[in-house]
């Protein structure tokens, strides 16, 4: 057989060539074709400089990573810490509006543990016809203590008046609810994907709300209402009719109940209150526990 063309008569393969003129097979210490020692030097010295700066891009690269890193953790440090004071604020506003009309204190921290109840049980009890999640749950819970906190802007004569209010004095206390979604939406206008500001508009704008429609501010009505602000309704509803009030006496537990019960449908939610009737002895327990 005769030789295959591209082979030296040594048998040695022919090196293919590269586009600049380089071998592309062999090695640098073992060339297929012979390159002066100038050349090879070269070529050696281009590959480590080339290696060398690859190592040094890389360098630059996970320098330039961590800075922008680090500046973006302290841009994330500041906003937050901004937010916890101003949410900060914001609960010292709520314990300020409640120290107001509630002469003990202790609704709030109640009215927190009913949410929790009673959102957990339409979940168990009524096969969780408002699909909430345990993280909104959770979000509820924190923010209901915002619910009243547009009393801030109701005047003391309003707001302390020991007998019944004159419908233009209930149209004024009815503007909490207006007044603390307004206050709270201001925030979440800065901090827009905050679910806790976002929440905390609901509760106070809708927690007057009414399933017939007769509520206020909006005159929602069934399904129109917000699941939160449906939860945050009966809680505040029970808790009230417990409490002393500078216009009221309290109510015991089980003439609340029967208020409640007979709300179902025109005040409150239906599946609402079948989830109170179904764990009211738990609203007692926590009454009794956060006594005022
Ligand atoms: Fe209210
Ligand atoms: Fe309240």
């Amino acid at each position: 057989m005769g030789q295959r063309s591209g082979r030296k008569k040594d048998d040695q393969p022919a090196p293919r060539m590269g586009l600049n003129g380089c071998p592309l097979e062999g090695s640098f210490e073992n060339p297929c074709y012979n390159l002066s020692k100038q050349t090879l030097s070269r070529i050696q010295d281009c590959a480590s400089e080339h290696g060398r700066l690859r190592q040094e891009n890389h360098s630059l690269r996970q320098e330039l990573d961590k800075r922008n890193a680090t500046r973006h953790e302290r841009e994330m440090a500041r906003s937050q810490e901004l937010l916890i004071s101003q949410m900060a604020a914001i609960f010292a506003l709520a314990k300020l509006t409640e120290s107001r009309d509630d002469e003990t204190g202790g609704h709030l921290r109640r009215v927190e543990r009913y949410c929790r109840l009673l959102a957990e049980s339409m979940v168990q009890e009524s096969g969780n016809v408002f699909r909430l999640s345990s993280r909104e749950i959770d979000v509820l819970c924190r923010a209901s203590v915002l619910h009243d906190i547009g009393k801030v802007g109701v005047r003391d004569d309003i707001l302390l008046k020991p007998g019944r209010l004159t419908d233009e004095e209930f149209a004024v206390m009815k503007k909490h609810t207006t007044i603390g979604a307004d206050i709270l939406d201001s925030v979440r206008q800065k901090y827009p994907g905050n679910v806790f500001i976002v929440m905390g508009v609901i509760v106070a704008r809708s927690h007057h709300e009414r399933w017939d429609g007769t509520g206020y501010p909006d005159r929602l009505c069934d399904g129109e209402i917000p699941p939160p602000a449906v939860i945050m309704a009966i809680a505040d509803v029970y808790d009230a009719l417990r409490s002393r009030r500078c216009y009221k006496e309290p109510i015991s537990h089980e003439e609340a109940c029967e208020i409640i019960r007979e709300g179902s449908g025109t005040q409150f939610h239906p599946k609402a209150v079948d989830a109170f009737l179904a764990t009211r002895k738990q609203f007692q327990k926590i009454r009794q526990h956060l006594e005022d």
